[in-house]
């Protein structure tokens, strides 16, 4: 399919029933009962510009995805993992031209390579706080070796701190930053940008001192 070109945009409320059922089916893995809203996934594509190579993780019925082709990106630079297998083939049919692939996102190593190069985005909807450690572990050591060495993981959480612990931070010598909150989505959620530290920056993830920096009070965050 050319760049740009347009597929018919299933109805919000078609989407929204579509999700809820998905939910229905696996709430543990869904993780929310409505989809994201237009504000979460605009703060999820802060910095994707024309051009960038992009992992969608978790992509559900589509509201990020689109968001993420909003921003430019060509479809042939988009991959897109998700694990349910009714809402992959809904994407399929929604995006064609867009790499959808009905997997597991701890198996990301399996299939970054179906991109033309390293990752500038990871871009992820999963439920991360629900997954257990071992998991989460492996999910990340995945991304990071995904990124190229600027890249950036960007995740939602719907409580106010990150979903990546400390820990898992440290391990990959990577720090976390707030984007922003989306106030008004149901439930809000906090957008985190994850990446690799540089030289002698301290790993952060403590929502008041980020927040405090994007009002300019403290160091700021890059
Ligand atoms: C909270 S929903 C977000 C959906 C969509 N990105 C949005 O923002 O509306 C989480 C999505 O992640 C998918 N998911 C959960 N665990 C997954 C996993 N291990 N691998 C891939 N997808 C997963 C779910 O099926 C669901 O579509």
């Amino acid at each position: 399919m050319a760049d740009g070109e347009q597929t018919k945009k299933p109805s919000g409320w078609y989407q929204h029933a579509k999700f809820f059922f998905g939910w229905l089916r696996n709430p543990r893995a869904v993780g929310a009962v409505f989809p994201s809203g237009p504000s979460v996934g605009k703060l999820l594509v802060t910095g994707v510009r024309p051009g960038a190579r992009v992992i969608e993780l978790g992509g559900g019925t589509g509201t990020v995805t689109q968001a993420i082709l909003d921003a430019g990106v060509s479809r042939e630079d988009l991959l897109v993992l998700e694990k349910d297998a009714t809402f992959a083939k809904f994407l399929k049919r929604r995006f064609p031209g867009v790499k959808i692939i009905n997997a597991d996102a701890v198996t990301l190593d399996r299939y970054a390579g179906e991109l033309s190069g390293p990752a500038d985005f990871v871009i992820s909807g999963l439920p991360l706080l629900l997954f257990s450690s071992a998991e989460k572990a492996q999910l990340l050591e995945h991304v990071f070796a995904a990124l190229a060495p600027t890249g950036r993981f960007h995740q939602f959480s719907y409580v106010a701190r990150c979903a990546v612990p400390a820990e898992n931070l440290r391990a990959l010598g990577a720090c976390a930053s707030l984007i922003g909150v989306a106030l008004f989505n149901v439930p809000p959620a906090f957008v985190y940008r994850l990446r690799k530290s540089v030289a002698g920056a301290q790993p952060e993830q403590s929502l008041l001192r980020t927040s405090l920096r994007k009002f300019g009070i403290g160091r700021r965050a890059s």
